[in-house]
């Protein structure tokens, strides 16, 4: 089955990455948001960052409005209607994703899939807000969506085999190579890995064993690590990876999950990463 119309629904930093994605593997993607006006403001980024693209020889004027001429901005969820497939990715916020499924149970065609981007919240209970629990499946797009090779897919308890297959098919499609979780669990393989990754590396800052440079020196140098971790936890935001770190202690049920001390000093002081110009480095304004 090949997959032609699609529908991303929040248009974030991963919602506009997922869509530009789809664009420029020759689909038809719509963007929307809770307003008109966020979802134009995505399609306007994604058309910078292809101008920037054209000014450096990239992709030419007309691959670029090749593109851009396939991204729609919509302000409600009304496109479903027509969509084969639509990629939930709205703040990582399990009631608030409840509510976009269910909606979109009543507006989209029978057949089609239902795909969230969480980190990790519960696949099942997205499902459970809708009558169609075997067509909702986890498909975990990495930052950012159009560079990063990895698709991780996840079902739900009631997620068919065929529904998986569909996943894994278009993630094909768009061009990635997907991995498929055999059961579910929160934060799939790469996040869970990365969160205990990240926890030790600010352990290692708390416990005054080391500077942040060293120890980002250290696993680039020592483990081939294209970024040090306090780097990549400044990407990501310190109060997202502590958001992460929260679910999986609450729902794996194991204090193991715990984070650093540290993290929630940082948080109070506004020190988030490079969102805020301040995390374990300092980004100026
Ligand atoms: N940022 C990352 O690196 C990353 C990577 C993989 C997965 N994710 C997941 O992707 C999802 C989105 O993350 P993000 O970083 O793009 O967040 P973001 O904050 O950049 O964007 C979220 C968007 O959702 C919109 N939104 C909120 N409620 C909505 C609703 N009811 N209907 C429609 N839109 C709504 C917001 O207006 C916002 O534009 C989250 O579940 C997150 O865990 C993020």
């Amino acid at each position: 089955m090949s997959i032609q119309k699609v529908v991303v629904v929040g248009a974030g930093t991963m919602g506009a990455g997922i869509a530009q994605l789809c664009a420029q593997q020759g689909l038809q993607a719509t963007i929307t948001d809770i307003s008109q006006e966020l979802s134009d403001k995505a399609r306007s980024r994604i058309e910078a960052g292809l101008t920037g693209r054209v000014e450096k020889g990239k992709i030419s004027e007309s691959e670029k409005n090749d593109i851009l001429s396939r991204i729609t901005a919509a302000g409600d969820l009304s496109p479903a209607a027509d969509a084969q497939i639509v990629i939930e990715s709205v703040i990582e916020n399990l009631d608030i994703k409840k509510s976009v499924f269910a909606k979109l149970d009543e507006l989209a065609p029978a057949e089609t899939l239902l795909a969230t981007n969480t980190t990790s919240l519960s696949i099942s209970a997205m499902a459970e807000a809708t009558r169609r629990p075997d067509k909702v499946v986890q498909m975990h797009f990495f930052n950012p969506p159009v560079i990063m090779k990895l698709v991780e897919i996840m079902p739900g308890r009631k997620t068919s085999p065929a529904t998986l297959e569909i996943a894994a098919s278009f993630a094909r499609q768009l061009g990635k190579d997907p991995v498929i979780c055999k059961n579910e669990a929160p934060a799939g393989i790469v996040s869970r890995i990365l969160g205990q990754l990240l926890n030790e590396a600010t352990w290692l800052v708390d416990g005054g064993i080391a500077d942040p440079e060293d120890v980002d020196k250290a696993m680039k140098l020592g483990a081939n690590h294209p970024m040090g971790p306090l780097q990549l936890i400044d990407m990501i935001g310190l109060d997202i990876h502590r958001a992460k770190m929260q679910t999986l202690k609450k729902e794996l049920n194991d204090p193991r999950y715990a984070h650093p001390r540290l993290i929630d000093e940082m948080i109070d002081k506004g020190q988030l990463g490079r969102k805020t110009g301040k995390g374990f480095y300092d980004y100026g304004d």
